[in-house]
């Protein structure tokens, strides 16, 4: 794939302080298209750190995993899509109304910036297992409800879902080429786990169907984070997608 294009699928995720924030986008700006931001550096910061960041020239993909009731979720859509952000997710647990009103709040927003940010849905939280599942009443093995939710959340207008690598040629199968398939759980071959456990590389989660890595800390706690970055964007350009 082209150079361009591989700096295209890949996000990073800027878990830390604002100052900190700010000194990545700094050092990765000419270099990164995408940052995500999380809820630590959002309800800190709130939507003026994603002016910024859209001022420096990233786009945002603002990961608050909206879950309310649909009049809510509208008005935050429609507020999130307002601050700048181009992608944004939501709980697909939190029905078919709710999903369609995220999906008409960043509509409403479009009328004002003439385009809306794209939406991904939330599952089956990576976090949870069958036990988790049944602890709040679901008995469905967890790649059922997985899929039923990713299903609920296409019929609903949301454009894709987050899944882990290992989910993504299942859901890729699902939901047809045009979704959007964001996957976290990304190491490069030698790097670090943290606290991720179920990872496959940059290169084999895009050939399992990723449209998009999300990838925080071996690139945001590398000693030089503009060389990790780059040596994810030569991994993935000798990729024939
Ligand atoms: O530092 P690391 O690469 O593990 O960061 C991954 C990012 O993806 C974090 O922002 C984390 O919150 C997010 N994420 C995840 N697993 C999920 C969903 C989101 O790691 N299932």
């Amino acid at each position: 794939m082209l150079e361009q294009e591989a700096r295209e699928r890949i996000i990073v995720a800027l878990d830390c302080d604002r100052t900190r924030a700010l000194e990545l986008a700094g050092k990765l700006s000419g270099h990164a298209t995408w940052l995500k931001v999380g809820m630590t550096l959002f309800y800190a910061e709130g939507p003026d750190i994603v002016r910024e960041f859209r001022k420096l020239g990233f786009k945002v993909f603002l990961d608050l995993k909206f879950h309310d009731i649909p009049h809510q979720v509208r008005g935050a859509a429609r507020s999130a899509a307002l601050a700048g952000a181009d992608l944004l997710s939501v709980h697909g647990l939190g029905s078919g109304a709710m999903l369609a009103a995220c999906r008409e709040g960043a509509e409403e927003a479009a009328e004002q910036l003439g385009a809306r940010p794209k939406l991904v849905a939330i599952t089956v939280l990576t976090s949870m297992d069958q036990e988790a599942l049944a602890q709040i009443g679901i008995d469905a093995p967890v790649a059922e409800e997985a899929a039923r939710l990713a299903s609920l959340a296409k019929v609903n207008g949301i454009d894709g879902i987050v899944c882990s690598p290992q989910e993504a040629h299942a859901m890729r199968q699902l939901l047809g080429e045009d979704a959007l398939i964001v996957t976290p759980g990304v190491r490069p071959a030698g790097a670090t786990l943290g606290d991720q456990s179920r990872v496959a590389t940059p290169a084999a989660a895009l050939e399992a169907g990723a449209s998009h890595l999300v990838i925080g800390r071996p690139i945001t706690s590398a000693d030089d984070p503009v060389e990790a970055y780059e040596a994810i964007v030569s991994e993935l350009v000798p990729l024939a997608l």
